[in-house]
């Protein structure tokens, strides 16, 4: 039954205009050669249009896409299972910039395989099982300046793998199998190298002589994780570096030896990490970066080492940043001689306390990381540092603060106290940070904030508050705010937030009071906004606010006169659902430029509700409940750009056609619940680049014919996930791809689409309808006559093999008996081999063709004669054609089989066919009554005649006229 939804639009009616179309279109196509490659991509989605970008991410792909556009020029093809690459694999992608393979199986890449990248920067292996790289396997890569290999197999590098990169800059090979550090030669020698990473391997010595001997131009240099013995620098190979990564690096008995102090001379930045040298090694060590060093990053020092270290260290006059994870006590005299530090971090340490005067000595301090520890309270030692500019307390258990806490700090720009167990905040707290930009409270306890922000903090611009435990929000809270641009109050229990609560923040451009408590007993009004003049963006998501259908509420929004971006997804009691917005909610938002309102449940928006946003451009009204849209309410919104309507159970896009949204570009209606979506529709939208329609119950039916042919072949809307996309026959339930759905059984109609707007096609209908109305019969027979004398040259030479024993004509609403009752019988009983349309026809050739091949490929044609049938007189192109036959080859090939009575008088309007029966026997079904046996043995009997048998064995039948 599959085939008959297929067939259900009546394929054999043709009207004589579609006819002329028809001819039009098959020499159009002819004219028009190739149309353009489709824009939908199989495996891939293309994220941006201008400079193609292909993100062909965690798709299971086993192989590098075949349809990758020859102008891609950024390719994303991590996280999937390809374990080769071929060359043809990147053929032709000259455009091509970045591209990255990452996290796949590769072990194998074919020798020249990215030879035809001729602009290739970037390129990421990094991830696979790559085990060596030999010489041609980047051969032609000369412009690429990146180049990750880290985490791979690596044990190998071939001297002539390398040649040629004059840009290459920056090459990693982090966690791979190399231990002779002579492979490093080809890649040392690249003229820009400037970043060098080669941790985690097996290196068990560095030694400069070994890679070079004149200098190289590297800049950052890891070494880190490699079980060294030996580093030793004989020649100032490395007069550039700034960065050295030592960490973990070496053993307990490692040797240094950089004998000449010029030779490290310009490193300003290095990493000792879990160094586990001699405190005498890891002294001469220090010794050898006097002149420069900016910069230390030691993480878990030993106790033993931590001062006579850190005391070196902070002899070096340049020294300015240091960085110690995880020291297990600050003592008074640990950071004595620090005095020129600028930045110091002690994060991740669990410290408790800190003596009162261990930071005394910097003067200069700028810059104080004290988070991920374990402080209940603010260290004394911070205060009085009168140059600090950044405080970061997060991640402690500070519970309480005091008003001396940060006494002093009259500089301090960022505080962050965020993820502590403060309690309650009070603005004596706060009332000598005069600069303060930025406090971050977030994830405490705080209940209220009092009288903390009505004055002082001229200068604050973002105060986060989020995941607190605020319940409401007075009048005149943040008062003091005058320069507050952002404040983040989400996550808290806000219940109701008081007029004039915001009063006061004229810069404000963002409020964040998402994930409240916000109820419909204490309605917002357009008082509790009062004063946020700037605001551009407001987010009240997941609130509890509800609105029953019956009661229009007073406008909220209508002081926001600046806001262009509004949150309001998740609301409604708990459980239960909004299901309505109010006609005037927005009323107020001229400068509205995006609306998000998911996951309310609505059932519908009254068509007024985007009077008063006649600039929204971006509208998700995802996750509702809709079933319909009435396209007066994007009427008033003619510059929608992005229109998310996933999950709504939409079950038509028909609301487009009269939406006018000649803006829109994106659209989203996945998983909605339409079986179509025709011509009209994708009119409507002309601008659209992006469509996303996956998992709706698109049917496998004619009426998607126009929709499959425009995936395939439209260039200008990305319809991701389009090879993907199913379809379902009403019958079947079991859904099968939709670009597999055989269009060609339907009318051919669609391809009107490619020469509509041409003139020739106009011309040809006119001439062609003349020509018709006037001589109708004439015409059609010297078509196809035409078409038989050309199937006769063509064929003259090389007689058609008769393929087929019969051809069966008929029309789709006789389907069932032709599949139940004649399907069985001749070909399972009988034997025979039937051509059948839909089964048989050739995709892709036009329906003319194909019938003409089908007729002179079988020994018979077989018409299912129904007053259907008759009816459809194009249907009877069949007979036709076959007539023509018997003229042409003087061959009777057709055999008339009548599924039903048709009287005389009836018939006798069909005057072709009442004259070929004068002449022609044909079978009745219906005569055959109970006795089928008789019907099927008359039908074989035609079946079996020859050709160059007497004529008169043909006439067979019961009724002869
Ligand atoms: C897309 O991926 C599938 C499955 O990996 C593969 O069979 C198909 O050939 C791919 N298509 C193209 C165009 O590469
Ligand atoms: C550097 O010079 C030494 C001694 O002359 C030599 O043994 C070594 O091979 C040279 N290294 C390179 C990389 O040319
Ligand atoms: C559709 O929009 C265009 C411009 O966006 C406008 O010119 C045209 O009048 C609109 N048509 C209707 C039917 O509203
Ligand atoms: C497309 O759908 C609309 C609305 O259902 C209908 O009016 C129109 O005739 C359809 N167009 C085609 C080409 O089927």
């Amino acid at each position: 039954m599959e085939l008959k939804k297929a067939m259900s639009e009546p394929r054999c009616v043709w009207s004589h205009s579609q006819m002329t179309v028809f001819f039009g279109y098959v020499l159009l196509c002819w004219v028009l050669a190739t149309p353009g490659t489709a824009y939908s991509l199989e495996n891939c989605t293309i994220v941006n249009t201008e400079n193609v970008t292909l993100d062909c991410r965690n798709r299971k792909l086993g192989a590098i896409p075949a349809d990758i556009p020859q102008r891609t020029t950024s390719l994303d093809i991590s996280t999937n299972l390809i374990w080769k690459i071929e060359k043809g694999d990147l053929k032709n992608k000259s455009m091509l910039i970045k591209l990255r393979m990452d996290s796949n199986q590769i072990s194998h890449v074919d020798d020249e395989t990215f030879s035809d990248l001729k602009a290739l920067q970037m390129l990421d292996l990094s991830n696979n099982k790559l085990t060596s790289i030999s010489d041609l396997m980047f051969l032609g890569l000369n412009t690429l300046s990146k180049l990750l290999i880290n985490d791979n197999l690596i044990t190998t590098i071939t001297l002539q793998s390398f040649q040629n990169f004059h840009n290459l800059k920056y090459v990693d090979l982090t966690n791979n199998h190399l231990g002779q550090l002579s492979s490093m030669k080809p890649i040392l020698q690249l003229p820009q190298l400037n970043n060098l990473f080669i941790g985690e391997n097996k290196f068990t010595y560095f030694l400069s002589s070994e890679i070079s001997n004149k200098s190289i131009a590297l800049r950052n240099l890891d070494i880190s994780d490699n079980p060294m013995t030996f580093f030793n620098i004989t020649d100032n190979v490395f007069p550039d570096l700034q960065y050295l990564g030592l960490a973990r690096c070496g053993t307990k008995d490692m040797e240094w030896n950089v004998p000449d102090r010029s030779f490290l001379s310009n490193v300003t930045s290095l990493s000792l990490t879990d160094v586990r040298l001699s405190l005498e090694m890891m002294s001469t060590m220090l010794q050898s970066f006097t002149t420069s060093l900016a910069k230390i990053v030691i993480y878990n020092l030993l106790d033993e080492h931590a001062w006579p270290l850190i005391n070196i260290a902070c002899q070096i006059p340049t020294l300015e940043t240091l960085q110690l994870q995880n020291i297990s006590t600050v003592s008074e005299k640990l950071l004595q001689s620090c005095t020129h530090l600028i930045d110091l971090n002690l994060e991740y340490s669990n410290l408790t306390e800190l003596h009162e005067f261990s930071f005394r000595p910097m003067k200069q301090i700028r810059r104080l990381i004290l988070r991920s520890n374990q402080f209940s309270a603010v260290p004394n030692a911070t205060r009085n540092l009168t140059t600090l500019q950044i405080l970061d307390l997060r991640n402690n258990s500070i519970q309480s603060l005091c008003c001396l806490d940060f006494a002093k700090l009259t500089r301090l720009k960022e505080l962050y106290l965020n993820n502590n167990q403060i309690t309650d905040i009070k603005h004596c707290f706060f009332q000598d940070l005069r600069a303060l930009e930025y406090l971050d409270l977030d994830s405490n306890t705080i209940q209220d904030v009092g009288d903390t922000f009505k004055e002082g903090f001229q200068k604050l611009k973002l105060l986060n508050l989020n995941k607190n435990q605020l319940t409401s929000i007075q009048p005149d809270s943040f008062k003091g705010l005058k320069s507050l641009k952002v404040l983040y109050l989400s996550y808290n229990q806000i219940l109701y937030m008081q007029p004039g609560a915001f009063q006061g923040l004229t810069r404000l451009t963002d409020l964040h009071v998402g994930n409240n408590w916000l109820v419909s007993e204490y309605p917002l009004t357009y008082s509790v906004f009062k004063g946020l003049k700037s605001l551009q963006t407001l987010d009240i998501s997941q609130n509890n606010i509800y609105y029953s259908t019956d009661k229009e509420v007073p406008s909220i929004f209508s002081t926001l006169t600046s806001l262009k971006y509004l949150y309001f997804d998740t609301q409604g009691p708990e459980g239960e659902h909004i299901h309505h917005i109010p006609t005037h909610f927005l009323k107020g938002l001229r400068s509205l430029v995006m609306f998000s309102a998911e996951r309310l449940f609505l059932n519908s928006l009254s068509k007024d509700t985007f009077l008063y946003t006649p600039h929204l451009e971006v509208l998700n009204i995802s996750n509702n409940d809709f079933r319909s849209l009435s396209p007066e309410l994007f009427q008033a919104i003619p510059m929608l750009k992005e229109l998310h309507v996933q999950h709504a159970r939409l079950l038509s896009l028909d609301f487009l056609i009269l939406a006018n949204l000649t803006q829109l570009t994106y659209l989203n209606v996945k998983l909605n619940e339409f079986t179509e979506i025709n011509e009209t529709v994708i009119h409507s939208v002309p601008a659209l680049n992006y469509l996303d329609m996956q998992d709706n119950l698109l049917s496998c039916d004619c009426m998607n014919a126009w929709f499959i042919q425009w995936l395939k072949n439209d260039t200008s809307t990305q319809v991701v996930y389009a090879h993907d996309l199913v379809c379902r026959f009403k019958e079947y339930k079991k859904p099968t791809k939709l670009m597999d759905f055989d269009i060609h059984t339907c009318s051919e109609d669609f391809g009107f689409f490619y020469f509509i707007s041409t003139t020739s096609v106009v011309l040809l209908t006119l001439l062609g309808s003349l020509t018709y109305y006037f001589l109708r019969w004439q015409v059609v027979y010297a078509y196809y006559l035409f078409l038989a004398y050309l199937h006769d040259t063509k064929h003259r030479k090389r007689p058609a093999p008769n393929q087929y024993d019969a051809f069966v004509s008929y029309n789709s609403q006789d389907e069932p008996w032709v599949l139940e009752e004649l399907l069985p019988e001749l070909e399972e009983n009988q034997g025979w081999r039937l051509c059948l349309h839909h089964r048989d026809f050739q995709p892709g050739k036009p329906i003319v063709e194909n019938i003409t091949d089908a007729i002179y490929g079988s020994r018979k044609t077989i018409c299912v004669i129904t007053r259907r049938y008759l009816e459809s007189e194009w249907c009877s192109r069949e007979i036709q054609v076959a007539s023509f036959r018997l003229f042409d080859e003087q061959k009777d090939v057709l055999i008339l089989v009548f599924l039903e009575e048709i009287p005389d008088q009836q018939l006798s309007l069909y005057h072709r066919m009442r004259k070929m029966l004068k002449k022609r026997t044909y079978l009745s079904w219906p005569r055959a009554g109970e006795h089928t046996e008789t019907f099927w043995l008359k039908l074989r009997m035609a079946l079996e005649t020859r050709d160059n048998d007497d004529e008169e064995n043909l006439l067979i039948g019961p009724r002869q006229r």
